[in-house]
């Protein structure tokens, strides 16, 4: 896109009222036209064409904006939309990978096994460290919202589509802190190539909410994983008490 129509382009959002963009992982090359226009318009802040945040987003208006969702392959084999579920004042966020069968089958994310231990260990956690925290006080997502065929793991154009509203719900939202769920809601938030291993256990920044990465439930659902669950355990207490302290 050349710089004269990506600049049409940022003065059409304003007109509209839309101050807030996007950032995306992706950044246009150093002195491309992408790169100057973007940092006239917003110095620092965005990195690449910018999605639309309405300025008075809601998890509503984000629900309605997804509407019966045909953006993506994903929405073949899908029965539902899995948007989130929880408190949309919560000031922690949980962000997963996408919806399995039991997810499918419910539209509520986290309602299978690994939901059951995600349950578990948020409730149990906080019981043990003396924090009054059950799970609907929580608010959890994932980064895609229609479940892929057979499980898989989320392709990167799904990822970025569905990202969108994933984005919009952690910007209306704002929580004190984000726990992303394993490798891929982490490399989907953070934009890194690392794996769940190396990441785990840090904290990172999404825009300027802070992140902790942990394995994903499933993960540690198989039975030879038991120094896995206690690394979570470890990472879920850190989150737990930045958090509610
Ligand atoms: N796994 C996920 O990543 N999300 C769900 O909602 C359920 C299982």
């Amino acid at each position: 896109m050349n710089r004269e129509l990506l600049k049409q382009y940022l003065e059409f959002y304003r007109d509209l009222g839309i101050e807030t963009l996007y950032r995306r992982n992706v950044t246009p090359g150093a002195g491309s036209a992408a790169a100057a226009v973007m940092e006239e318009a917003a110095p620092g802040q965005v990195s690449i064409l910018p999605g639309i945040a309405p300025g008075n987003d809601s998890l509503e208006k984000i629900l309605e904006d997804i509407g019966d969702c045909q953006r993506c392959r994903l929405h073949e084999g899908r029965n539902r939309i899995v948007f989130g579920t929880g408190d949309a004042r919560a000031k922690l966020v949980f962000v997963g990978e996408g919806p399995g069968a039991d997810e499918d089958e419910q539209g509520v994310p986290f309602v299978g096994r690994a939901g059951q231990l995600l349950t578990q260990m948020i409730e149990n956690t906080a019981a043990r460290e003396g924090i009054a925290l059950k799970r609907p006080d929580v608010y959890i997502c994932n980064i895609v919202k229609c479940r892929p065929p057979g499980n898989r793991t989320p392709e990167p154009d799904e990822m970025e589509i569905c990202g969108e509203f994933v984005f919009r719900q952690l910007s209306v939202i704002h929580p004190k802190a984000i726990c992303a769920l394993g490798g891929t809601a982490a490399r989907a938030l953070l934009g890194r190539k690392e794996g769940v291993t190396k990441l785990r256990g840090n904290w990172y920044k999404w825009r300027d909410i802070p992140v902790m990465v942990t394995y994903h439930p499933s993960y540690l659902l198989r039975p030879y994983n038991q120094s896995a669950k206690r690394e979570a355990w470890e990472d879920l207490k850190k989150v737990l008490h930045y958090v509610y302290d």
